[in-house]
């Protein structure tokens, strides 16, 4: 029998000050994302805003439906917007941010199980790490330096060839 162990580095910051400029606008535009996503439902607001590498930010929010499976998470909209909008261009990073609408106080929240599967296609396909920023309400945010870390042993294309 072999062994083998999956770790990481997660950075965790205490507050958006802590962070580049460029990480700490990231996570201004998934806030304002949050605030018009469709979450009647749930009562959970979630925004994404995706860095391209020609420097453009797409923006996604989570997206609800009276039939519940119909709905759509904050960062698969804003990863197939990116996909469909400019079409062969690098995700370098996606700052979410995730809450309930009546708890103030949350930590960060990490992409759901489907989500991870559809940003690991993405960094997959562009051979190129996708960095994530997570933020709760609570003001700390979450580093993460590949969508990889958060799906060992992902199931990806090359399963299929
Ligand atoms: N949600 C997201 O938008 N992203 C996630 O990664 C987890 C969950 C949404 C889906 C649903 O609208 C609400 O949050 C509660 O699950």
């Amino acid at each position: 029998m072999k062994k083998q162990s999956h770790s990481f580095e997660l950075r965790i910051f205490e507050s958006l000050t802590e962070l580049s400029d460029e990480d700490a606008a990231l996570l201004v535009q998934a806030q304002k994302a949050r605030e018009d996503a469709y979450a009647p439902y749930s009562a959970f607001k979630v925004g994404a805003a995706v860095l391209l590498a020609n420097r453009k930010v797409v923006i996604g929010n989570n997206q609800e439906n009276a039939s519940y499976p119909s709905g759509l998470c904050a960062e698969r909209v804003a990863v197939f917007h990116a996909g469909a909008q400019y079409p062969g261009v690098a995700i370098l990073k996606i700052a979410i941010v995730a809450g309930p609408l009546k708890n103030s106080i949350s930590k960060p929240a990490a992409p759901c199980g489907n989500c991870r599967q559809s940003i690991f296609e993405y960094e997959r396909k562009q051979n190129q790490n996708i960095e994530l920023l997570l933020m709760g309400t609570n003001g700390e945010v979450y580093k993460c330096p590949s969508i990889k870390d958060l799906l060992p042993l992902a199931f990806g294309s090359d399963f299929l060839e």
